[in-house]
């Protein structure tokens, strides 16, 4: 596995890549890697020839800088379950090199997507993904780049982004990988004590045992499920998986359940798919 921290010596390595003829699989991430990162270092693997691997903390999507100081920055371990899983370019730059100018300019609008659930309670944090995703994949050039379920909301935001920009990368998504109990691994884990640990598995648990009801119903069911173990909730609704509008009271069909709350302090999200029966159906 190859490291380089610059964006020149990366932007080389991608252009070297393509003229052997040879596929980019783009795997952006913050680091503190875990089994869902590598679920993504593996689908890349076998959609493409190559895998390159970013790490970075990106300051511009956080909105408390409280929450940036403590994002975890295990390095070392970073680089050797990059290296276990198969990573060929892994990129460890500095804000400097992403961000010549800071704060960057912001030159993508993020429309009402990224303005309700976790942009309603994170101002400017949509706006700080697309920017620095676009920069990323803007450096790597024509690629195919990996994304995890469990950030619904990112995905969808991205996915837009890439539309209305015409950018050159194809947006693939991997489903949340899961502890045995449940728990969706994501970095901020490392923060939960053993009982926020177990406080955390009513996220979980309200997906799974999830009614088939009406979109109230389900909301309320998921939303007492979470504050019985006490949770901080932020919010729990069912939407629709593409325009993340809060289903109509007379939908029926597939929806997504997305829920956020606080334990020991910690945000945590998750989401998962269900089938809406609504209580206003008109029987005849
Ligand atoms: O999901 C993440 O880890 C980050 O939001 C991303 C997509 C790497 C952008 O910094």
């Amino acid at each position: 596995m190859k490291i380089v921290h610059t964006v020149a010596e990366w932007q080389q390595w991608c252009d070297e890549t393509r003229l052997a003829k040879r596929t980019i699989g783009l795997v952006p991430t913050m680091g503190a890697l875990h089994g869902g990162h590598v679920a993504l270092i593996q689908a890349a693997k076998s959609h493409n020839d190559t895998v390159v691997l970013t790490i970075f903390v990106n300051p511009t999507q956080f909105s408390n800088s409280q929450d940036l100081e403590n994002y975890p920055r295990p390095e070392s371990a970073d680089i050797a379950v990059a290296d276990a899983a198969g990573v060929d370019l892994l990129v460890l730059p500095s804000v400097h090199e992403i961000w010549p100018v800071f704060p960057p300019p912001v030159n993508y609008q993020v429309g009402p997507l990224g303005e309700r659930y976790e942009g309603a309670d994170r101002p400017g944090h949509f706006t700080g993904v697309a920017q620095v995703v676009r920069r990323l994949v803007e450096i790597t050039g024509e690629c195919r780049a990996y994304f995890g379920e469990k950030d619904f909301q990112q995905v969808c935001v991205i996915r837009e982004m890439v539309r209305t920009l015409d950018l050159d990368v194809e947006i693939q998504t991997i489903a949340t990988v899961r502890e045995e109990n449940g728990l969706a691994l994501a970095s901020r884990n490392i923060r939960l004590s053993a009982e926020g640990k177990t406080r955390a598995l009513s996220f979980s648990r309200a997906l799974r045992e999830v009614p088939e009801a009406s979109a109230e119903e389900i909301e309320l069911e998921a939303r007492q499920r979470l504050e019985a173990a006490g949770v901080a909730v932020a919010y729990v609704t069912v939407v629709d998986s593409r325009s993340l509008q809060r289903v109509s009271a007379h939908y029926e069909g597939p929806a997504r359940l997305l829920l956020a709350g606080e334990v020991d302090g910690v945000r945590l999200i998750d989401n998962g798919p269900v089938f809406i029966r609504s209580s206003h159906a008109v029987s005849n």
